[in-house]
């Protein structure tokens, strides 16, 4: 099994025309800094261009998928103003909002397999996956309203358009944690699974994959996700939007204050 060079919280091996990112910041249940979401975007970029790299799975370390954004990095550094910038190529620096834009873009299958917490991104960026295994453990959040913030990575667009209005606006209204069979119900997901053997069956799958042939595997993802790619990129633009007013918004600093200090967030300030 070959391995990457070293990239900060993040594992990468290459088998079988697998490449597997592993998001692996314990301590702080895989929450993302922007250094793993640089990694996370070098390794995607590597993985497209690479023909020897088939398919890419994705999974955290030590049982937890990954807690979404590193809240103390939204409250400190948010990717507003100059980090929202654009390069030559049209996509943003910020390896956040970079990334927002590669995952719809991204040809190639991709496979994830959850365990444990998977929060904010780490639920959206299912939305940009092909195949979806979760533990029987694993819980899900979308909790964008309760942090004073907004839907990303086109989940306003794609969460009504997989499971309904009614189910998405449960989902990013009421922003409770879900279940992995709520996500198997509400179409999220493809299956539930014992949590311990969960990443070895995405894996199995993964390399199923790798074995059939690229080029057709690319052909039908693409036929898939094409109707909507124009709109899903103007709806990602749009979220970005909202949601960099919202990351400066008192509501915002309240709860991330709130989280960090350990406290429940008061809102009741605030019209
Ligand atoms: N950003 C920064 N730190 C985070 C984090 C995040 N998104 N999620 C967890 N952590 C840190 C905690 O602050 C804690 O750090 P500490 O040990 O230094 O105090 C450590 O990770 C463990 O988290 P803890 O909350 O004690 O674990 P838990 O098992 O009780 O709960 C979660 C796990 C994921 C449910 C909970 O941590 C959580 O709700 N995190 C915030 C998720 C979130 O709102 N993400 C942003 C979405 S936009």
């Amino acid at each position: 099994m070959a391995e990457s060079e070293p990239r900060e919280n993040l594992q990468v091996h290459h088998d079988q025309g697998v490449c597997t990112i592993v998001f692996d910041r314990p301590n702080k249940k895989n929450a993302f800094t922007q250094a793993m979401y640089r990694g996370l975007v070098a390794e995607l970029d590597q993985a497209a261009a690479d023909p020897a790299t088939r398919v890419v799975l994705l999974h955290g370390a030590g049982g937890v998928f990954t807690a979404g954004n590193d809240l103390h990095d939204f409250a400190t550094n948010p990717p507003i103003g100059k980090a929202a910038e654009r390069d030559e190529s049209g996509l943003p620096r910020h390896p956040l909002l970079r990334l927002l834009h590669l995952l719809p873009r991204f040809e190639k299958p991709l496979v994830a397999a959850v365990q444990g917490p998977a929060v904010g991104i780490g639920v959206t960026m299912l939305l940009h996956c092909d195949l979806i295994y979760a533990g029987e453990g694993a819980r899900f959040s979308l909790p964008f309203v309760n942090l004073g913030l907004s839907p990303e990575a086109g989940s306003s667009l794609l969460l009504p358009r997989v499971m309904g209005h009614p189910r998405a606006a449960e989902l990013l209204m009421l922003a409770e944690p879900f279940t992995a069979a709520t996500a198997l119900h509400f179409g999220l997901i493809n299956q539930v699974l014992a949590d311990e053997v969960v990443i070895d069956r995405a894996r199995s799958i993964a390399q199923t994959l790798a074995r059939k042939p690229a080029a057709s595997l690319r052909a039908t993802k693409q036929l898939m996700r094409a109707p909507i790619a124009a709109q899903l990129e103007q709806v990602i633009d749009r979220e970005v939007e909202v949601f960099s007013q919202r990351l400066v918004s008192p509501e915002a600093r309240e709860a991330f204050e709130a989280f960090l200090s350990k406290r429940e967030p008061n809102f009741g300030k605030f019209e």
